[in-house]
């Protein structure tokens, strides 16, 4: 029979063996586009809260058929994925997979979004999001559902974290180009760029101060002369980290 030593040895034994399991997580770090510039370091007091990815469409409205592209909002499904960054103890993924999963999660999903009829890529505007659900695709673990992405009546970005109740309302602070070998998307049109967004100052955001957008697959425009007059919409993936 086991005394009640031995038993407490033994328990202490484990312990010890399960400690080098617990290394502590490693510090997530904003990746580089590896272009002539890059978007700055997030400041030093800023608390990364959450990293999600996302998957929806950037819409574009062309003015005629010779004009360019401009931007006009966007609809995304957030999923988080802050304990899958490489090197978290138990839950990190490897970083090849890391850096491919925008492109991955581009090509073998359909868009989490309700169609618009007659549309192939077009969100229904009453009601761009069906209702949540956490993304499943083969080789990644499963993602919980975040939130939500889109433009509010006042056209100003918006990124509702309404899993965790986190919001930021947004405007564009920098934009770099994506690296020339990101994933150009289901239209061929190219990844959109790199950004770093902060407060738009409306008082809307909660918990939330900076967002930036990194390892960008698909969402740039079509030209105009393929997409037509009007408005247009093109699949995207990224990664958004939240402060
Ligand atoms: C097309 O739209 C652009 C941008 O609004 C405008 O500058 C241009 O004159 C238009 N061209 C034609 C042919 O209507
Ligand atoms: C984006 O454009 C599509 C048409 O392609 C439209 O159905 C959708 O409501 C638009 N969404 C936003 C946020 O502009």
């Amino acid at each position: 029979m086991l005394s009640v030593k031995s038993l407490l040895l033994a328990a202490l034994a484990s312990v010890a063996y399960a400690a080098p399991a617990c290394q502590p997580s490693a510090t997530p770090t904003i990746p580089k586009t590896g272009g002539a510039t890059e978007l700055p370091v997030p400041a030093a007091n800023l608390v990364l809260k959450k990293i999600a990815l996302g998957h929806g469409i950037q819409n574009y409205t062309c003015a005629n058929t010779s004009a360019t592209g401009v931007s006009q909002g966007a609809v995304a499904v957030l999923y988080d994925v802050t304990s899958f960054y490489p090197g978290t103890a138990k839950s990190g993924i490897v970083q090849k997979i890391w850096d491919e999963a925008p492109g991955l999660v581009l090509k073998l999903k359909s868009l989490p979004l309700n169609i618009k009829t007659g549309s192939k890529y077009g969100a229904d505007p009453a009601k761009p999001f069906p209702k949540p659900e956490d993304l499943k695709v083969a080789g990644f673990p499963v993602a919980k559902f975040l939130g939500h992405h889109y433009f509010d009546a006042a056209g100003t970005p918006m990124f509702d974290l309404n899993a965790v109740g986190l919001q930021a309302s947004v405007t564009k602070l920098l934009g770099v180009d994506a690296p020339a070998k990101a994933d150009k998307g289901p239209l061929n049109t190219g990844a959109v760029a790199w950004l770093q967004l902060g407060d738009s100052g409306k008082g809307l955001s909660k918990g939330l101060s900076q967002v930036y957008r990194v390892i960008t697959a698909g969402g740039a425009a079509q030209s105009c002369a393929v997409a037509g007059a009007g408005v247009h919409s093109v699949p995207y993936t990224t990664y958004y980290w939240f402060y």
